[in-house]
C-alpha cells in the first residue's frame, strides 16, 4: 500500500435486500474493473449479505467490510457478530464506533476499544469513527472530545496498516452540513498528531459528488466515509474519481 493512498469506504448502514445490495455491488464492481480507480475502494454491507456482495466484488479491487463487530470471539452474545465471523465473511476491513453506535447504542471508547483489539486480534483494518455533536461544537470542546475518543479508543501497538481514522462529526451525518474546509483541515491536523504516523485519516459527514474534490484535496484528508452518496453507484464513483 503506498504510503496514505486515499480510501473511499462505502457505509450502506442498514439498507439493501439481496437484490438491491447486489446490483450495486455489481455497479460498483463493474466501474472499478473498467478503469483504474486513483484510490483504495472499500464497500460495507449488512451483515446479511456480506458474503454474497464479496462473491460480486472478487477480483474488483474493492474491497469488503463489516459495520460493526462484538468483541468476543464466540459465545452466548444472541444477535452479535464477532470480528472472526467477518472474517470468515471475506472482510478485510470493520467500522467500530460509528456514531450511531456510540450514540444510538450507547458505546462507550471502552467498548469500541475492546472492539478495535478484537478487530485486530483477527486481522481486520479498523476504521475507527470519532467525532464531535453539535453542541460540543458550539461550545468549543470539538478538538477535546476527539481526542479523548481517540485517547479511549485506541488499544496498544496501533500501526497504520490495522488503523484508519474516520473523523465525522456527528452534526454532519446524513444532514447535507459539512464543517468549512478550514475546520476540517484544522481538526485533521489535531488528529495527525495523536495517531502513529502515516495513519489514514478519513472525513466522513454528507459527502456527494459535489463537495468531494475540496475536501478530499486537503492536505490531511486521506479519503472518504460515504454514507448516503455511497448507495448511488454514479455519486459514489464520482466521489472516487474525486480524489487527486
Ligand atoms: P453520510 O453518512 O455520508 O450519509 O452523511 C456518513 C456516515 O455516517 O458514515
Amino acid at each position: 500500500m503506498a504510503l496514505r493512498r486515499k480510501l473511499i469506504a462505502g457505509n450502506w448502514k442498514m439498507n439493501g435486500l439481496r437484490a438491491d445490495g447486489l446490483a450495486l455491488a455489481e455497479a460498483i464492481a463493474a466501474r472499478a474493473k473498467s478503469g483504474t480507480p486513483r484510490c483504495d475502494l472499500l464497500v460495507c454491507p449488512p451483515a446479511t449479505i456480506l458474503a454474497a456482495v464479496g462473491a460480486v466484488i472478487s477480483g474488483s479491487g474493492v474491497a469488503l467490510g463489516g459495520q460493526d463487530c462484538a468483541s468476543a470471539e464466540k459465545g452466548a452474545f444472541t444477535g452479535d457478530v464477532s470480528a472472526e465471523m467477518l472474517r470468515d465473511a471475506g472482510c478485510t476491513h470493520v467500522i467500530l464506533g460509528h456514531c450511531e453506535r456510540r450514540h444510538g447504542h450507547d458505546e462507550s471508547d471502552a467498548q469500541v476499544h475492546a472492539k478495535v483489539a478484537a478487530a485486530w486480534r483477527t486481522g481486520l483494518v479498523a476504521i475507527l469513527c470519532v467525532g464531535e455533536t453539535r453542541t460540543e461544537r458550539e461550545v468549543g470542546r470539538e478538538v477535546a472530545v476527539v481526542a479523548s475518543q481517540l485517547a479511549g479508543s485506541i488499544p496498544e501497538g496501533a500501526t497504520p496498516d490495522k488503523l484508519v481514522i474516520a473523523y465525522e462529526p456527528v452534526w454532519a451525518i446524513g444532514t447535507g452540513l459539512t464543517p468549512t474546509l478550514d475546520d476540517i483541515a484544522s481538526i485533521h491536523r489535531t488528529i495527525r498528531g495523536i495517531v502513529p504516523q502515516n495513519t489514514r485519516i478519513l472525513y466522513g459527514g454528507s459527502v456527494n459528488p459535489t463537495n468531494a474534490r475540496e475536501i478530499l484535496s486537503l492536505a490531511d484528508v486521506d479519503g472518504g466515509l460515504i454514507g448516503g452518496a455511497s448507495l448511488k453507484p454514479d455519486d459514489f464513483w464520482a466521489i472516487a474519481e474525486a480524489c487527486p
